[in-house]
């Protein structure tokens, strides 16, 4: 059952509270001074308080419920606070709210007003613990991964790239052949690497072949090898990256670009470990663990005959997909942060805007972003300005208007947070924007 703790010096609020509360399934507990009451915070857990502004029967400045409130806030930051007013106190209500509180009422409260308030605030505080909660249970996670597990400074915090990098570590052991698939700049690389770094052929070379950079000619001969002579401008004899990365791990990046004779011969080594230099007979063997990627659909090339289908099956044993960055939302600030210089931060619009971007370059794009805006901007702080994204303009427009305002305070009841809720604002942001339109609070 929630607590409600009521700190007033006068005992007929907290009683007319408690039976109010009574009937919404609600445990009161009282105290009658501010040091009574901080004492009950310290003693048991409360989940809401409603507290008076005046503990002496002589003043009406308001001045001891504002030190109670600070000294509730800063002990207690996650914990909603009403504050019970009298009407010639509202604007320091006002500004407690700005500094935290969660709502006021005026004395003497409409019940309906103070049960729909009190239920909010509950409601809204359980889901904030329940997010806190999950987040925990994240970070440890992340630990756990983190401590068991070379992650090569891979930065993720969004469950998706958990996902993958958990199963990347898993699979590292074994002696599989993995595929890691994912668009441009997303972290395929950095996959790549996590398999290498935890695989037992960690202490082995680890040699990477970018089958996209090279017409496919070249690239056969950049893996298997040639002699001298083997094709035109060869006149020395080469080892190719199979006989480099034997013992160890081949990393071959861009798959989709190797032509269907070079695929033949890649699947000949995968099965057998044997192949010849271009231009000789001489059979080798080598024992090389293969990480392939491709941000092709090779699915689509094996149905228009570009790419082998008993290749795809020998390399997808498992398959780990990067998901674009724009699919994991959670991982674009922690990123963001990792790429800023040290001594420079991001302003919350910053932040924002970095989430709505779209990201089509996806990691790799965020780093060239940060790299250019902490380049360019003048101050420690970065705005969202300073990114030169295109959803980087000021979002003052999308605020809503009177109307919008008025209409959703009157459906709560005069109830800020509810109608914050419902407008999808902070309720700060919101007396804020009633402030500027000069809307009155009933
Ligand atoms: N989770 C991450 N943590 C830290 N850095 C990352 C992470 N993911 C990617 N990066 C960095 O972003 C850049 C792009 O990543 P990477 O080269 O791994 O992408 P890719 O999917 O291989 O791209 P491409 O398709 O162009 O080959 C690299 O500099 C890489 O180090
Ligand atoms: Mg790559």
């Amino acid at each position: 059952m929630p607590t409600v703790l009521v700190i007033d010096d006068n005992p007929a609020v907290a009683t007319a509270l408690e039976i109010l509360f009574s009937l919404h399934d609600l445990r009161t507990l009282r105290a009658e001074t501010p040091a009574a009451g901080l004492a009950v915070l310290d003693r048991e857990p409360v989940d809401l308080v409603i507290q008076d502004m005046n503990f002496r029967a002589d003043t009406t400045s308001g001045e001891d419920g504002v030190k109670l409130f600070r000294e509730i806030h800063a002990r207690f930051p996650d914990l909603p606070v009403i504050l019970l007013t009298a009407w010639t106190q509202l604007e320091t209500a006002v500004e407690l709210v700005k500094a935290g509180a969660a709502d006021y009422l005026a004395k003497p409260w409409d019940d309906d007003k103070m049960s729909i308030a009190v239920h909010n605030l509950l409601e809204l505080s359980a889901t904030r613990q329940e997010l806190t909660r999950r987040r925990t249970d994240e970070d440890r996670r992340r630990n756990a991964l983190a401590e068991r597990y070379d992650l090569r400074g891979a930065v993720f915090a969004d469950p998706a790239m958990e996902r993958v990098i958990a199963l990347a570590c898993q699979v590292a052991r074994a002696d599989v052949p993995v595929l890691i698939t994912g668009p441009n700049g997303a972290g395929k690389e950095k996959i790549a690497e996590i398999v290498q770094a935890n695989s037992a052929v960690s202490a082995g070379p680890f040699v990477t072949l970018n089958c996209g950079a090279l017409p496919s000619e070249l690239i056969e001969a950049e893996l298997f090898g040639a002699d001298a002579g083997a094709y035109t401008g060869t006149t020395k004899a080469r080892a190719g990256k199979f006989e480099a990365a034997d013992g160890g791990t081949l990393f071959l990046d861009e798959i989709g670009n190797l032509s269907l004779n070079g695929q033949m011969k890649l699947l000949r080594v995968l099965e057998t470990g044997r192949f010849e230099r271009l231009g000789t007979n001489r059979e080798q063997h080598v024992t090389v663990r293969v990480i392939s990627a491709t941000n092709a659909d090779l699915r689509q090339m094996i149905r228009a005959g570009s790419f082998r289908e008993d290749l795809y099956y020998r390399l997808n044993t498992i398959e780990l997909h990067v998901p674009p960055l724009a699919e994991r939302v959670g991982d674009i600030v922690p990123l963001a942060r990792h790429f800023l210089p040290e001594g420079k931060k991001l302003a919350a619009d910053a932040c924002d805007a970095l989430k709505r971007h779209a990201w089509p370059g996806n990691v790799r794009e965020l780093k060239n972003a940060l790299s250019r805006a902490a380049l360019l901007a003048t101050s420690a702080e970065l705005r969202a300005a300073d990114l030169g994204l295109p959803s980087a303009a000021p979002p003052t427009d999308d605020e809503p208007d009177r109307r919008t305002i008025e209409a959703a305070l009157a459906r709560a009841r005069g109830v800020i947070a509810q109608a914050a809720a419902e407008l999808g604002m902070s309720r700060q942001a919101l007396y804020r924007r009633m402030e500027k339109l000069g809307i009155a609070r009933e």
